[in-house]
C-alpha cells in the first residue's frame, strides 16, 4: 500500500522563497559546515527514536525573541528527559549567535534548535547506550512569513486524534518525537484543512498540531486551561498582552459548541506569531477573516518580539 498524496494547501509554517537558504552554514557539534555537508550519524538517538528535543525561534532586528525562555523551555524538557545538554545555557547563547554570524543574519530569521541524547553504540532505546554526548545542531534559515497566509488565515479540520495525557508522552515535551501531531495533521490534510483542531482527552477544544489556538467570543480571548498543549510561548506572551492591556482573557474548557460560534478565531507560534482561522470544519468562523481583537494582539505581540 502506498500513502496518498494529498493536493499542497498553505500551512501555518508557510514562508517567501529565499535562494540564500541554499548556502547557509549549518551548526552540527561544533562546527559550522555548508548545508549539504551538515550530517548526524544514522545511530543518533534523534533519528533512531526521536529521543531529542528541540526549540524554534524567531530573529527580529539582531535579537532572538523571547531567548531565555526558549532556552528555559529547551533545558527543563532536557532535564525531564535525562539527556545532559553537555554546554551552559550561556555557552548555548554564544552557539546561536555564532551561527547567526557565519550567515550574516540579523532580521527575519527562523532558528531550529536541536539537542539530540547523541550517538549510540547500538541501534537499541536504551539511553544508556548513547555513551558520546549530546548532538546539537543550529539551522538558521531566512524567513520571511508568507503574508497570505498570515492575513487571510487558514482552516482547521477537527481530528480523532487527542492530546495525549502526561502519563503518556507528556504534551508539554518539544520532543523530536511528534507523531501525536503528525498524524493529527495527515488526518486534516486528507480532510482538505490546512491544519488539525485537537481535542483533549474530555472532548474540549485543546490546541493545533503545531500551534496554541484562542477564541474570541463577545471581546473576551478563551483559550484551553493549558493541560494536555504544548506551553506555547506566544500563548503565553499573549495571555501576558491581554492581562496587562485589559483585554478579558479565560483560560477554560470549552468545546466546539462555543467554537463555531465564536467572533474570532487564531492560532499562536513561533513562527508566524499569530495566523487567523477562518473556517471550522466546514463552518464559517465570525466574518470568516481577519477581526478587530487579533488586529490588535497581532500589534501588541510585534512591539513586543521586536524590542525585548
Ligand atoms: C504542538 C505545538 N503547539 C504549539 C506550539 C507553539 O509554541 P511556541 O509559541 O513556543 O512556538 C508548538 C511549537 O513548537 C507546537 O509544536
Amino acid at each position: 500500500m502506498k500513502p496518498t498524496t494529498v493536493a499542497y494547501v498553505p500551512s501555518t509554517h508557510d514562508s517567501e522563497n529565499d535562494p540564500r537558504n541554499e548556502h547557509i552554514k549549518i551548526y552540527v557539534n561544533g562546527e559550522l559546515v555548508d548545508k549539504e555537508d551538515a550530517k548526524v550519524s544514522v545511530y543518533d538517538s534523534g533519528f533512531l527514536l526521536g529521543d531529542g528535543v528541540w526549540e524554534g525561534l524567531r530573529l527580529y532586528k539582531g535579537k532572538l525573541a523571547f531567548l531565555d525562555e526558549h532556552l528555559e523551555r529547551l533545558y527543563e524538557s532536557a532535564y525531564f528527559l535525562d539527556i545532559d545538554i553537555g554546554v551552559s545555557r550561556d555557552e548555548m547563547k554564544v552557539i546561536l549567535q555564532q551561527t547567526l554570524d557565519a550567515n550574516n543574519m540579523t532580521d527575519n530569521v527562523h532558528v531550529r534548535l536541536m539537542v539530540s541524547r547523541g550517538k549510540k553504540t547500538k541501534p537499541f532505546q536504551d539511553p544508556r547506550l548513547s555513551i558520546f554526548g549530546s548532538t546539537i545542531v543550529v539551522i538558521a534559515e531566512h524567513s520571511i512569513i508568507n503574508l497570505e497566509t498570515a492575513n487571510n488565515g487558514v482552516t482547521l479540520h477537527t481530528v480523532p486524534i487527542v492530546r495525549g495525557l502526561p502519563t503518556t508522552q507528556d504534551p508539554k515535551l518539544n520532543c523530536h518525537n511528534k507523531l501525536n501531531c503528525i498524524t493529527a495533521l495527515n488526518h486534516a490534510l486528507k480532510a482538505g484543512a490546512n491544519e488539525a483542531l485537537m481535542l483533549d482527552p474530555h472532548g474540549f477544544v485543546n490546541t493545533s498540531n503545531s500551534c496554541n489556538f484562542f477564541i474570541v467570543r463577545k471581546g473576551e480571548l478563551w483559550t484551553s486551561s493549558g493541560d494536555y498543549c504544548m506551553n506555547g510561548i506566544t500563548r503565553k506572551k499573549v495571555i501576558e498582552i491581554c492581562e496587562e492591556h485589559g483585554i478579558p482573557i479565560k483560560l477554560k474548557n470549552y468545546s466546539l459548541y462555543e467554537t463555531y460560534s465564536a467572533d474570532e478565531a487564531f492560532l499562536t507560534g513561533t513562527f508566524a506569531g499569530q495566523t487567523p482561522v477562518t473556517e471550522i470544519d466546514g463552518r464559517q468562523i465570525g466574518d470568516g477573516k481577519a477581526g478587530p481583537v487579533l488586529a490588535k494582539i497581532k500589534s501588541l505581540y510585534k512591539q513586543r518580539a521586536t524590542s525585548l
